[in-house]
């Protein structure tokens, strides 16, 4: 991808009201490039563009990204550069009880968007993937190359539509970058289902100096990324000249268990109550662990923020606070 020769780069963002898409836009246009955010705002919030909404490079479309009828004049208009595409039924027990919605979301909206891309000539498409596609039985830490085995609708979903994408990036020469992101955290993620990210719930809840539960002895680690750092990568695999078609896992390569993350918390709440314990949820996994070094080696990107830093600014973000969980 040229970027010096285009006259004025336009990059689409899908689910850009979302808690990702959000930092994602804010992170282009900090870099001056001008982007068109689409979001039917079924998950996402008009608040997380708030400030995006000030920038003159931004505009803003109140759509579903798969609605073909109103995404082509976009495409149409704007000659986008790349397209981020976000847009996703983001709850894996929602993918259980909706798999029809699931299906539609998290794989036919990616079907739509690489088809207008080649049409348009749109040559990047980079693709939010997840590290659930590894399932649970993967060797740690988990690498590209391992197999794959989904373990839900919602991890099914998102390895079929990398299959697909990459097979239009060897068909047709789409550049496909499809992101497997580990367990993201930061501000203006939805803490309000038992499902959230543990990290919203903890942070929601240590704010309103409620007492947090651990499922299971705490010793579960996962490999926890920033916001901030997902923002960036995303925007580096959307604007950097070169990209190879592929996976890549977006995580930091370090464990983090609950217990050490409760210890942060200790010290940012002191004299919060002490958490409960209770047994695992069934289908839990103990540990998670990606290897960052493809996405290193294709976009020198390595997570920046270390854990107690993004845990820091998580709990001093005061968005969380207020919400029933
Ligand atoms: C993530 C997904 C989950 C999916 C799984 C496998 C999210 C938010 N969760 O789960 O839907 O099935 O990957 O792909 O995307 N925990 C507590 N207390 C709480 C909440 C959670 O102890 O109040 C524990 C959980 O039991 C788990 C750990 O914290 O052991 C992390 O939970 P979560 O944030 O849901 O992430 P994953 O388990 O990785």
């Amino acid at each position: 991808m040229n970027l010096e020769n285009d006259m004025a780069p336009v990059f689409l963002v899908t689910g850009a009201a979302g808690f990702i898409g959000s930092h994602s836009v804010e992170w282009l246009l900090r870099q001056g490039w001008a982007v068109v955010g689409v979001d039917n705002l079924r998950t996402g919030h008009l608040d997380n563009l708030a400030d995006a909404r000030s920038s003159p490079n931004f505009s803003l479309v109140i759509a579903d990204a798969g609605d073909e009828a109103a995404i082509r004049p976009l495409f149409q208009e704007h000659h986008f550069t790349g397209v981020l595409h976000l847009a996703a039924l983001v709850s894996v027990p929602e993918s259980f009880r909706e798999p029809d919605l699931n299906y539609r979301l998290n794989l036919a909206i990616a079907d739509t968007l690489a088809r207008l891309c080649l049409e348009f000539e749109c040559k990047r498409l980079v693709f939010a993937s997840s590290a659930a596609v590894y399932g649970t039985s993967a060797a740690l830490p988990n690498r590209e190359s391992a197999f794959p085995q989904p373990q839900s609708p919602y991890a099914a979903a998102k390895l079929a539509a990398e299959v697909m994408l990459l097979g239009y990036a060897a068909s047709y020469g789409l550049e496909a970058v499809c992101l497997r992101y580990f367990n993201v955290y930061g501000p203006r993620q939805d803490p309000s289902s038992p499902y959230s990210g543990v990290l919203s719930i903890f942070t929601s809840r240590f704010q309103r100096s409620l007492p947090v539960t651990i499922y299971g002895d705490g010793e579960q680690t996962r490999d926890f990324i920033s916001v901030r750092d997902v923002a960036r990568c995303n925007g580096q695999a959307l604007t950097c000249q070169e990209v190879v078609s592929g996976r890549y896992n977006v995580c930091t390569g370090q464990a983090v268990s609950l217990k050490q993350a409760l210890a942060i918390y200790q010290e940012l709440f002191p004299g919060a109550p002490p958490a409960e314990f209770a047994p695992s949820r069934i289908g839990d996994i103990q540990h998670s662990l990606g290897d960052p070094s493809s996405l290193q080696a294709m976009l020198q990107f390595s997570a920046q923020t270390s854990f107690a830093q993004g845990l820091r600014e998580l709990a001093l973000d005061n968005r969380c606070g207020g919400l029933d969980v």
